[in-house]
């Protein structure tokens, strides 16, 4: 069976962009493959965060990984700094990583541009990334678009570690969907939809209530036209909107556009929402369940206490091909 990783920040509440980027395609794929799904916790401290709200983050994180339906009987669910190979890996490959690549990934651009004070994490964020894959060998790692670069890099670290070393490392490849790969932001079409985006209304959270999920979808930029039509070009929040609702109702954006022929924009949103909703609402029911149980605890250790086996053994081929230690 082949192995698949991948891993999502607790930096806020997951948004539907994650949920059909990344989860929707970790429960579908659980039933085939030999899953890792991790927390990347230490991803997360790349940019500030408050040390109380990570801590809430992680837990809700793991709640609504659990609540979204991955089955901790089929894949093994971890926080990633409660396995320590992930950071002695990341080290190992930091040394073998040029400054120069890390400065061209474009989320190291973008989440530097104008800051004064940039954390070296925030620059050596792929090469940890590309650790919690290869420590597993993993075949297949499904994400969202905004993830190619860094999985491109990963491929090419392998490969040289593997040339330079000794050849242990799997070269993965990437799994994105074909609807749904970058789900934008409601207020600026043509921007990623995120969890850390100052403006609450540009991004449906799994725990937004129904009220808000409305205002949100309602107060979605669009354009004046009026016709709904797939056009990612022109018509970049309309189109954002259909990849929604189609995902959510199971309809093709064909299907989608022949039934709003000839109506507004308002009918088409108001349904947007119920379809958006009604696919939350039960996740939301069983997050409330889990999120403060000890059965979560139970699921995280040992989840974590299966990570760590596989993950120290990739550790000593690793140490011993570079000529660390006494192995
Ligand atoms: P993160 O936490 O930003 O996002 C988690 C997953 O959600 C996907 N995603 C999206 N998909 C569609 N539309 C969007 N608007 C959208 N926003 C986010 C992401 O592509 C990702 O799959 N570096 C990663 C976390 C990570 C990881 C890994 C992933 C760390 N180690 C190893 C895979 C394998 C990140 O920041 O994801």
């Amino acid at each position: 069976m082949k192995t698949i990783f991948s891993g999502i920040q607790p930096s806020g509440t997951i948004t539907i962009g994650n949920y059909i980027g990344a989860l929707k395609q970790f429960v579908e794929l659980q039933n085939d493959y030999h899953c890792y799904f991790c927390i990347v916790d230490q991803h997360a401290i790349t940019v500030p965060q408050d040390p109380q709200q990570l801590k809430q983050n992680i837990r809700n994180l793991a709640a609504l990984y659990l609540a979204v339906g991955i089955d901790p009987e089929k894949a093994t669910l971890f926080i990633q700094s409660e396995v320590p190979a992930h950071a002695q890996a990341a080290w190992m490959l930091q040394c073998i990583s040029y400054i120069g690549e890390l400065e061209r990934m474009t989320q190291f651009k973008d989440k530097s541009a104008g800051k004064e004070a940039v954390s070296a994490g925030l620059l050596t964020y792929p090469p940890l990334m590309a650790a919690d894959i290869l420590l597993y060998n993993a075949d297949l790692v499904p994400v969202g678009e905004d993830q190619k670069q860094h999985l491109e890099l990963t491929r090419d670290l392998a490969e040289r570690f593997n040339k330079k070393y000794a050849s242990i490392f799997t070269l993965p490849d990437i799994k994105v969907n074909e609807v749904g790969a970058r789900i934008m932001s409601l207020q600026e079409p043509t921007k990623k939809m995120s969890k850390s985006d100052a403006n609450q209304k540009a991004f449906i959270s799994l725990l937004d209530t129904p009220k808000q999920i409305e205002k949100k979808i309602k107060s979605a930029v669009t354009d004046s036209e009026g016709i709904v039509k797939f056009d990612k070009e022109n018509k970049p929040g309309i189109s954002n909107l259909l990849a929604i609702y189609s995902i959510f109702s199971k309809q093709s954006i064909e299907e989608l556009e022949k039934k709003y022929e000839g109506q507004g924009y308002g009918v088409f949103k108001a349904d947007v929402a119920n379809a958006v909703i009604s696919e939350l609402t039960p996740i939301q029911e069983r997050y409330q369940n889990l999120v403060e149980s000890t059965k979560l605890d139970d699921i995280l250790t040992n989840g974590a206490e299966k990570a760590n086996k596989v993950a120290s053994a990739m550790i000593a081929k690793m140490e011993k091909a570079m000529g660390l230690g006494r192995h």
